[in-house]
């Protein structure tokens, strides 16, 4: 049966060009990588393109704070990442930028169509502006104190403390995290895209049943919430592209990053040849397009990418497929704890086809977040790739060197275990479409097991004793190897470089289809090692750098300079503080809350007394490792009702927030319930 080459585009997210890529941003990229690799070994004619997202206020002021050009830092920072992906094996047909002549000239053809079909609106609103930097400011940088609970130092969007969302205006004494200096209210005239004109066309989307359920799920209450117009214009100073015939005003960094995806590919069809661009994008395109995006940014990619690109004549995407977030050890990547791991940093220490094997090995086609446990994520590399796959081959191969002259029998006669490896492809093959890659990691390594058995049962270092038995060996030996390749075709997409290593001893080169056949009277190279095991030290080594990175990274310019960052209050009376009652708690339960980002729920002890306290921690520490200790609470703060519950107190922590913040912790000795004067 000869099945038609499907036309296939693939994109991953496009990384900020502010910041080097880490081994969360990892996930989506690899994930992707071995869904496109799976499609080219099947013989489709698929194109993986992906760009730097180069705009915006974070990437200017970053620029800035380097004393650079921004074209300068985004220069450099895209050749960086490049060189991750490509020591990570993501194998990018085209890698390109968003500041790009063809993303300017994509993102004002698309902007001019749906100003010319009446999508884009104008209105004048009311902002935050800075007047010693002269610039408005996005949420993120106006600093002040919750509306709600009156927490200091929150962002102009949400409180870490209490979860609640507000507008930046409703901040109590803000301040610009830019230049400390005091914003004002400044009106300006914006720029709108009108959303709610493509509910109808992005409801049949939903309802077509292609979608992820979560995914399905989320739209669904969006809509139910109501669409809104969409603010796509900044004012400068902004790095961007101005927006035509409206000068001082730029596009904002995400009308023009989706776009990027396109640009990337025409730049690649430009310079390669490879494709035709139009036959990919116009609106009846048989070409199926995809887009791998993490959870973060959904709304993004679900609602208005689609709706521009109808709003553009431009065809919609075939899918878009998220992932959810990598977590390490249980928690949110910490810098403090050295899991805050950069993708440089691992391969400093690392081969990457074992974080793409741990990751393929967890991944479904579902949102779930995935922990990369680092002594799990040891455990199970070294028994499934070294001890299962590669041990059929270290097991079989040095008989076939030594005594049969390196090459395969002629006649195998036992083919029963080698037909129910070849027919198992196609269940792979359609675990690897469906994303579903944990379940193919699982088909192969059952498989893995049985070749294993086999040889173990046979025991062809026992028959080898024997002169007359030596056909029979070099027969098991040769389905043993037999056996050990067709499971690395499985396997190629997931770990490219390990797959090439081995059709050079196999002299074999791989295509999907290549698992149809056996090789009889085949000569193969000596058997080198294949794959070393992971040591537990190298992982390890790997922590102490990311964290030793993160200590100078934190380092102040000169000295200390938390007084300065964070000035010393007005002075009180005594009898001002002796109406705090401080108290030492013993912590005797800590967990996770649902829907929550920030907060754990923490039951602590008073002595007698227990209280509900919900932290802002959650990013800071793993609950686990807080049950039983002590620490120290406020506990005559009046309760307070949050979205989660009522908090009944709080408990003193020390540091900026994040992953930076040190709980109290009284010396031994101190008992729950003591006062703490
Ligand atoms: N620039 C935007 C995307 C624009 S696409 C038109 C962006 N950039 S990012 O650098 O913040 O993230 C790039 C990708 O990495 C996104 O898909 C994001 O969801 C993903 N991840 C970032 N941190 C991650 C984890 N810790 N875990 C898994 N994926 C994560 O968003
Ligand atoms: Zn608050």
């Amino acid at each position: 049966m000869t099945q038609a080459t499907r036309k296939i585009l693939v994109t991953n997210a496009l990384p900020y060009a502010n910041g080097p890529i880490h081994i969360g941003h990892m996930l989506g990229y690899i994930q992707a990588d071995i869904w496109v690799r799976f499609q080219k070994l099947r013989g489709n004619e698929c194109h993986y393109v992906c760009a730097d997202d180069a705009h915006g206020t974070p990437i200017m002021l970053k620029a800035k704070q380097l004393g650079m050009q921004p074209e300068q830092m985004i220069e450099q920072m895209n050749q960086a990442h490049q060189a991750d992906f490509a020591n990570f094996h993501v194998a990018f047909d085209h890698y390109h930028s968003t500041h790009s002549p063809e993303n300017r000239e994509l993102a004002e053809l698309i902007y001019t169509r749906l100003r010319e079909k009446g999508h884009i609106k104008t209105s004048v609103i009311e902002q935050l502006y800075d007047p010693q930097q002269k610039m408005f400011l996005p949420d993120r940088f106006v600093k002040g104190e919750c509306p709600k609970c009156g927490a200091e130092d929150q962002y102009g969007d949400n409180c870490d403390v209490c979860g609640a969302t507000y507008a930046p205006t409703d901040l109590k004494n803000p301040k610009s995290a830019v230049s400390g200096a005091t914003p004002e209210l400044r009106e300006s005239e914006h720029y709108f895209f009108d959303l709610p004109a493509f509910s109808d066309m992005l409801k049949a989307w939903t309802r077509s049943g292609s979608l992820q359920d979560e995914m399905a799920n989320k739209l669904n209450e969006w809509f139910e919430s109501g669409l809104q117009q969409w603010d796509i214009s900044r004012d400068a100073p902004y790095f961007g592209f101005e927006i035509p015939d409206a000068p001082g005003k730029y596009f904002y960094v995400w009308l023009d990053a989706p776009i990027g995806y396109m640009s990337s590919f025409k730049n690649y069809c430009a310079v390669t040849g490879n494709a035709d661009f139009a036959s990919y994008w116009k609106q009846d395109s048989d070409a199926e397009l995809y887009h791998f995006i993490g959870k973060d940014i959904i709304y993004f990619h679900s609602l208005f990418w689609p709706a521009m690109l109808k709003g553009a004549d431009f065809r919609q995407p075939t899918n878009v497929w998220a992932h959810g977030f990598i977590t390490v050890n249980g928690t949110k990547m910490s810098k403090s704890k050295g899991t805050f791991i950069m993708a440089r940093t691992y391969l400093d220490h690392l081969d990457p086809d074992y974080l793409r094997y741990y990751f393929a090995a967890k991944l479904t086609s579902r949102i779930d977040d995935l922990d990369l446990n680092l002594t799990d994520f040891a455990q199970r590399v070294n028994a499934d790739l070294v001890g299962k796959v590669v041990n059929i081959a270290s097991r079989c191969a040095g008989f076939i060197s030594k005594k049969f002259d390196g090459k395969l029998a002629a006649q195998i006669s036992d083919t029963s275990l080698l037909d129910e490896f070849q027919a198992a492809g196609d269940s792979i093959a359609s675990a690897y479409e469906k994303r579903e890659f944990s379940k193919a990691m699982r088909d192969i390594m059952a498989l893995a097991d049985k070749a294993n058995f086999y040889i173990a049962e046979k025991e062809p270092w026992q028959l080898i004793k024997d002169p007359a038995k030596a056909s029979e060996v070099q027969e098991i030996c040769s389905i043993g190897i037999n056996l050990f390749r067709l499971l690395m075709i499985y396997l190629t997409p997931v770990v490219p470089a390990l797959a090439s290593r081995v059709q050079e001893f196999l002299n074999d080169s791989f295509t999907w289809d290549s698992h149809k056949v056996v090789l009889k009277d085949h000569g193969i190279a000596p058997f080198k090692a294949l794959l070393q095991r992971i040591e537990m030290d190298k992982v390890n080594a790997m922590i102490d750098d990311s964290k030793e990175q993160n200590a100078v990274a934190a380092k102040p310019a000169s000295g200390n300079d938390e007084l300065q960052q964070d000035p010393l209050s007005p002075e009180i009376s005594f009898d001002d503080f002796a109406k705090v009652d401080l108290r030492v708690a013993q912590i005797v339960n800590a967990e996770h809350v649902e829907g929550a980002d920030k907060l754990l729920k923490l039951t602590l002890d008073l002595g007698g007394e227990t209280r509900q306290v919900f932290a802002g921690i959650k990013a800071a520490y793993d609950p686990a490792s807080l049950i039983g200790q002590h620490t120290v609470m406020v506990a005559n703060l009046a309760p307070r009702k949050m979205r989660f519950g009522l908090s009944e107190g709080m408990v003193l922590a020390a540091g900026p927030g994040g992953d930076e913040l040190y709980i109290m912790n009284p010396h031994d000795g101190a008992r729950a319930g003591m006062r703490v004067k």
